[in-house]
């Protein structure tokens, strides 16, 4: 590592166009600088809405097991120990062809011994209007047999850097036979 290469590095930086979501950019002296100014921020409340689609089968399928329990034979999601990625589609009705607002892409893992329940880890990507290019982290447990499923919001980017919030599903439609199933998610998001 000479002090050609740190200067190559340093031309490369000033010539590549910072990137930014909205006009807020993610370099990492950006990033410094925005933090610096929060005690200058408001803290604003989003409130979201959205239908989140999970397919496990089929042309289509966006919701995929990964992982199993070798004791455990079960073809059923909800088998103890089993692991699904998804990157399923966020939708502004219930209706898999209504207005595609993002993805949420992550991991969802049967993770309780008792009633089914899951653990839930996923990043929502957002890709319609001012959320366009930011993203929430969310994570939490769902027990899929309740009404109401209460979930947290642990941080995000872009416009929603530092966020914390509530995430609550629900489930208004589940057909085993096609192996879909689609939550309604309100979240309440706080940011800054
Ligand atoms: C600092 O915060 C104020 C108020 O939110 C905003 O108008 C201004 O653009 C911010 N400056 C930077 C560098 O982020
Ligand atoms: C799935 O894809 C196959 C092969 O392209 C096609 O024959 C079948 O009709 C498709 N099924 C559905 C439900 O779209
Ligand atoms: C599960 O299936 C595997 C492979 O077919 C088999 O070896 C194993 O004994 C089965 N386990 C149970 C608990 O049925
Ligand atoms: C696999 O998990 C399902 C669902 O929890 C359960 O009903 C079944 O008894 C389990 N099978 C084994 C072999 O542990
Ligand atoms: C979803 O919308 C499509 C066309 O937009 C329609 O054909 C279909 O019946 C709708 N499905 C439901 C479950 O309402
Ligand atoms: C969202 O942002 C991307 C990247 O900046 C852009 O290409 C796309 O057109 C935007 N979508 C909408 C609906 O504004």
């Amino acid at each position: 590592m000479g002090k050609l290469l740190s200067a190559i590095l340093i031309l490369c930086s000033m010539v590549i166009s910072v990137p930014a979501i909205h006009g807020i950019a993610e370099d990492p002296k950006s990033v410094e600088k925005w933090l610096d100014n929060l005690t200058h921020s408001k803290q604003k409340l989003t409130k979201l809405h959205f239908y989140f689609h999970d397919i496990e089968s089929g042309n289509s399928t966006t919701s995929i097991q990964i992982a199993r329990a070798p004791n455990n034979n079960s073809t059923s999601t909800a088998a103890f120990g089993g692991i699904n990625i998804f990157d399923n589609a966020m939708t502004v009705g219930p209706n898999i062809t209504s207005k595609l607002l993002g993805r949420a892409q992550g991991l969802f893992a049967a993770s309780s011994l008792g009633p089914q329940s899951l653990l839930i880890t996923m990043n929502l990507f957002f890709t319609e209007g001012e959320f366009n290019g930011s993203t929430l982290a969310i994570v939490g447990g769902d027990p899929i047999l309740d009404q109401y499923r209460e979930m947290s919001v642990v941080g995000g980017s872009g416009e929603f850097r530092l966020a914390r919030g509530i995430a609550t599903a629900k489930t208004v439609a589940n057909n085993p036979a096609t192996n879909t199933a689609v939550l309604e998610f309100h979240v309440v998001v706080i940011h800054y």
